[in-house]
């Protein structure tokens, strides 16, 4: 009988103490500024979801799945890192899956505007306790969006060191693309 109480106490305590995030993008595709992020992340947590959103807004280059295989391959050194895909408003997700925590990286003053006015209209609607948390990105990276790797790399330019190396590749397959340094 003691013993129970005392695995069911360590359960207990495994359950509370487990702190899961979610690091939600469009990811299209994944930059070294993304795995930079998730990389300092999954030290700061016990679980690290990767949310690949399907934004209505974006005509992607990369399918979900494309995305999605993609980033668990980079990913797979990480072993507290799994990766997920979703639709629909994120508070939704977050509720449901109860995630602790939501991870954004900032790159510049710039992003702050758009990232406070979500924060807040997520505090709303997020489940009392979940929380964003905001790593500033490191300073190598802070100029990269996934848009402008896509740009760069269908008019001929080079983004060595960007992007990971398999994602260089695949960027290239889509465009007949030859690197003009
Ligand atoms: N390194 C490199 N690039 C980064 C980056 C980093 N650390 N952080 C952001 N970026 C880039 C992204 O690649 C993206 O580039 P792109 O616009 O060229 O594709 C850009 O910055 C914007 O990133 P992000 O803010 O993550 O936008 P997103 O479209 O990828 O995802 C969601 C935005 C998913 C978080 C948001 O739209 C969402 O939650 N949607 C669900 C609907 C919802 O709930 N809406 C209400 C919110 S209150």
């Amino acid at each position: 009988m003691e013993r129970l109480n005392l695995v069911s106490i360590e359960r207990k305590k495994q359950k509370i103490m487990t702190k899961r995030a979610l690091y939600t993008g469009s990811f299209d595709p994944m930059t070294n500024g993304h795995l930079d992020i998730i990389t300092r992340a999954s030290k700061m947590f016990d679980e690290l979801v990767v949310g690949v959103i399907v934004n209505p807004n974006k005509n992607p280059l990369f399918t979900k799945d494309e995305r999605v295989s993609m980033i668990e391959k980079i990913t797979s050194d990480l072993p507290n890192v799994t990766v997920e895909s979703f639709e629909g408003l994120l508070a939704d997700y977050v509720n449901k899956n109860r995630f602790d925590a939501v991870v954004r990286g900032l790159r510049a003053t710039s992003d702050f505007e758009y990232e406070i006015q979500m924060a807040q209209m997520n505090a709303r609607l997020f489940n009392e306790g979940t929380e964003s948390v905001f790593l500033m990105t490191s300073p190598e990276y802070s100029f990269i969006s996934s848009s402008m790797m896509k740009e760069v790399v269908s008019l001929n330019g080079c983004v060595d060191g960007l992007v990971p190396e398999m994602i260089l590749e695949k960027i290239k397959e889509k465009y007949t693309h030859k690197c003009n340094k």
